[in-house]
């Protein structure tokens, strides 16, 4: 268990709330909330008594069912319910994914920057990370994702599309590039795609498990979190070939049994009004993302890279600046800037000198106060 580190937002976070003026760039949470309407409906059904037993271990028929309608609608995968297991969370869906692929001694190749928690789930359940570090440019490399394959200890390797924290989203070009290697070398791919409603300039989410060749090989992590601004309720699914789901069901039992009754009941009610309330919440985040990417080409300390997609850019500090540590450095931009953002190296070693900076949870106003701020700051030079 010492083995994981600490959540690297606990410290960081902490700082930021004993410095009230500090405007948060950190969490990767979205402003919005569900509308009321949607709230209402949820509050009808609350008195009814099944809604207060647990749910079957999968998750409740209904919504497994419009899961796999919405999973063919809008991702091209052909997903049946039984192949899709309700989690509380995405989190929790990328645990069952890593456990039921690797025992403890395996390996899992992360694309790297990676979301930190997969790589604490991974450690906390003895499967070593490795690391598949992108380009300077965000291009992943075959002969990167090569090389961990042909370790036969790798079982699987992990993507997150769009990515947390990088914004790159993962082309036909690069997920064929994939599905070769993954079908050579007989390997998963656990593909989260938590953040796919939310790209950017013209790009297209490409679910992996749409892609013939992967579909078979694929466990595909989604959340309602950041889609319909409901963190806190904990509602994620996965959706794997039925050999796998067999398996993977044994981990929800010990650990969730199910995912919260209340909270399938809400997710099920959200997702029938996707068609009206995504497009809303995307036009937020756009609004979002076009200030970020504008007013960071005047932050003259911070160099842009090709972010995209999710709620966030992950622009590289430069050379001239002093830079001994990317934790020490978030700090003083706290204390001196009044700005949080997270470090690079919480995503891992191809993270170093980066800050990622998330434009989902602030007002639009409040983000170019950020940006202010940012621009108005000298770090010191090397
Ligand atoms: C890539 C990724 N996966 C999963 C999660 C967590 O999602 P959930 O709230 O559904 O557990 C996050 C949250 O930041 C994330 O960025």
């Amino acid at each position: 268990m010492s083995k994981t580190s600490l959540p690297p937002l606990v410290d960081l976070g902490r700082l930021a709330a004993e410095n009230p003026d500090t405007i948060s760039l950190g969490q990767g949470i979205p402003f919005y909330r569900p509308p009321r309407y949607v709230l209402e409906e949820f509050i009808g059904v609350i008195p009814h008594p099944a809604i207060h037993r647990y749910a079957p271990d999968p998750g409740l028929p209904s919504f497994r069912k419009d899961l796999s309608m919405k999973l063919k609608r809008d991702n091209r995968i052909i997903a049946e319910p039984d192949e899709i297991i309700i989690t509380p969370g995405a989190n929790l869906a990328y645990f069952i994914a890593a456990s039921t692929i690797a025992d403890p001694g395996d390996r899992i190749g992360l694309i790297s920057p990676y979301y930190f928690n997969h790589e604490m789930a991974c450690t906390l359940l003895n499967i070593k990370p490795i690391e598949i570090p992108l380009t300077e440019d965000f291009e992943l490399r075959s002969e990167f994702v090569e090389e961990v394959l042909a370790d036969p200890r790798t079982k699987a390797i992990t993507l997150v599309n769009p990515s947390n924290p990088t914004g790159k989203v993962l082309g036909i070009k690069e997920l064929k590039m994939l599905r070769n290697l993954l079908e050579d070398y007989e390997k998963w791919l656990i593909s989260d795609e938590t953040y796919e409603y939310f790209v950017y300039e013209g790009e297209n989410h490409i679910s992996s498990a749409s892609i013939s060749g992967l579909s078979e090989r694929t466990v595909t992590i989604g959340s309602l979190s950041k889609t319909f601004g409901v963190p806190g309720w904990r509602i994620g699914y996965l959706h794997a070939p039925i050999e796998f789901i067999k398996e993977a069901i044994k981990v929800q039992d010990t650990t969730a049994i199910t995912a919260p009754t209340p909270s399938q009941v809400l997710g099920e009610l959200l997702l029938q009004e996707r068609k009206e309330l995504i497009p809303e919440f995307f036009e937020y985040m756009k609004q979002n993302y076009e200030i970020a990417k504008k007013r960071l080409e005047e932050v003259s300390w911070l160099k842009p890279t090709p972010s995209r997609g999710a709620f966030y850019l992950f622009p590289r500090i430069i050379d001239d600046v002093s830079y001994s540590n990317g934790f020490d450095f978030a700090k003083q931009l706290i204390l001196e800037a009044g700005v949080y953002a997270v470090p690079g190296e919480a995503f891992g070693k191809t993270g170093e000198r980066h800050l990622r900076i998330s434009f989902g949870n602030t007002t639009p106003n409040k983000l170019n106060e950020a940006f202010d701020r940012l621009v108005a700051y000298s770090p010191p030079e090397q």
